[in-house]
């Protein structure tokens, strides 16, 4: 992980005005004056999935005309606690942040609330006891992702009893993903003893630790039968050392990954991995309708769902020219 930013100044020099508003009109949306400013924290720049993430924000701010001040954590939670803090000093109309982890929010929740400030959650969740603190959570079903890679899984290997030794490459320690897609793959397997998770460790969602931990694995284990890798990123950087081991990504592992990046369905299309469990990043119009009713003082619902599919290799070829990540 990069080097923390330990000052409140680093922190507000890493946010930015991203996206000015666009010029004029529009019922208090439409630039100008009148323009909602957005503050959004997000987690880093760490793959290809987050990649898209931004993008989609950005543009969708600009085409809402939404102010947005934008800041890049770098996957330090200091840095996003710094950030909101700085949007708040600056008093901004929302807060909207991805957290990188999902501990440690109380304070600086409470502190946006007293403010005054609504804050939306987009992507992923906080663990929190306290009321009221955030309006609403727009993100993924990650539990759902880690059941329908775990139920593939157990369909793939019905008709074998004989034991299946998995090996997990974990987002990063603390996350809402990394937690949810473990806990959700976990409970379909654990209902089949011959499956069984031989190694879990973090390799923090991007392609070097992908590659470093499953070079790790693959030293000090000659049996395993299946990687399944939190992201499309940790999986892509997996084959590169399994192709160094001199095996044969998508055959003599069996490689279900999770988001759905371009990258991901040509590395389906050419058989080496096996299954991919969308994640979709491409939420910034949907963010943007919402912290537009959530300044409005609008209702709504306090849980948003995207909807994902799951893609196996004899849809990649055909999907591939159409993804849009
Ligand atoms: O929170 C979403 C996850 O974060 C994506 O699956 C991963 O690629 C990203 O870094």
């Amino acid at each position: 992980m990069n080097k923390t930013l330990s000052t409140a100044a680093a922190a507000i020099a890493l946010v930015t005005a991203a996206t000015a508003c666009g010029g004029g009109g529009g019922e208090g949306q439409g630039g100008g004056d009148d323009a909602i400013v957005l503050g959004f924290s997000q987690v880093g720049a760490e793959s290809g999935w987050r990649t898209a993430n931004t993008e989609s924000i950005k543009n969708a701010a600009k085409d809402a005309g939404i102010e947005l001040k934008f800041s890049d954590a770098q996957q330090q939670q200091e840095n996003q606690i710094q950030a909101i803090r700085s949007f708040i000093q600056q008093g901004v109309d929302v807060i909207a942040f991805s957290p990188v982890v999902e501990s440690g929010w109380d304070t600086v929740l409470a502190e946006a609330k007293s403010a005054g400030i609504p804050v939306v959650l987009t992507d992923r969740a906080v663990e929190t006891d306290q009321k009221d603190v955030y309006e609403t959570f727009l993100g993924s079903d990650f539990v759902e992702e880690g059941r329908k890679a775990g139920q593939w899984l157990v369909e793939e290997y019905a008709d074998s009893e004989e034991d299946v030794n998995i090996v997990e490459l974990q987002g990063t320690t603390g996350s809402a993903p990394a937690i949810d897609r473990k806990e959700g793959f976990t409970e379909i397997i654990s209902e089949h003893d011959n499956f069984e998770i031989t190694a879990s460790q973090d390799g923090d969602f991007t392609r070097s630790g992908g590659q470093e931990v499953m070079q790790a694995f693959l030293s000090s284990d000659d049996d395993i039968d299946v990687l399944y890798a939190h992201n499309d990123d940790m999986a892509l950087g997996a084959i590169e050392s399994i192709e160094s081991a001199g095996l044969e990504p998508g055959e003599d592992i069996t490689i279900i990954s999770i988001d759905g990046i371009k990258d991901a369905f040509q590395a389906m299309a050419d058989g080496k991995i096996n299954l991919v469990v969308e994640c979709n990043p491409l939420i910034g119009p949907q963010l943007m309708d919402l912290v537009g009713k959530v300044h409005a003082g609008e209702e709504v619902e306090e849980r948003i769902t995207v909807e994902e599919g799951v893609y196996t290799q004899d849809e990649a070829e055909e999907e591939l020219p159409d993804r849009k990540y």
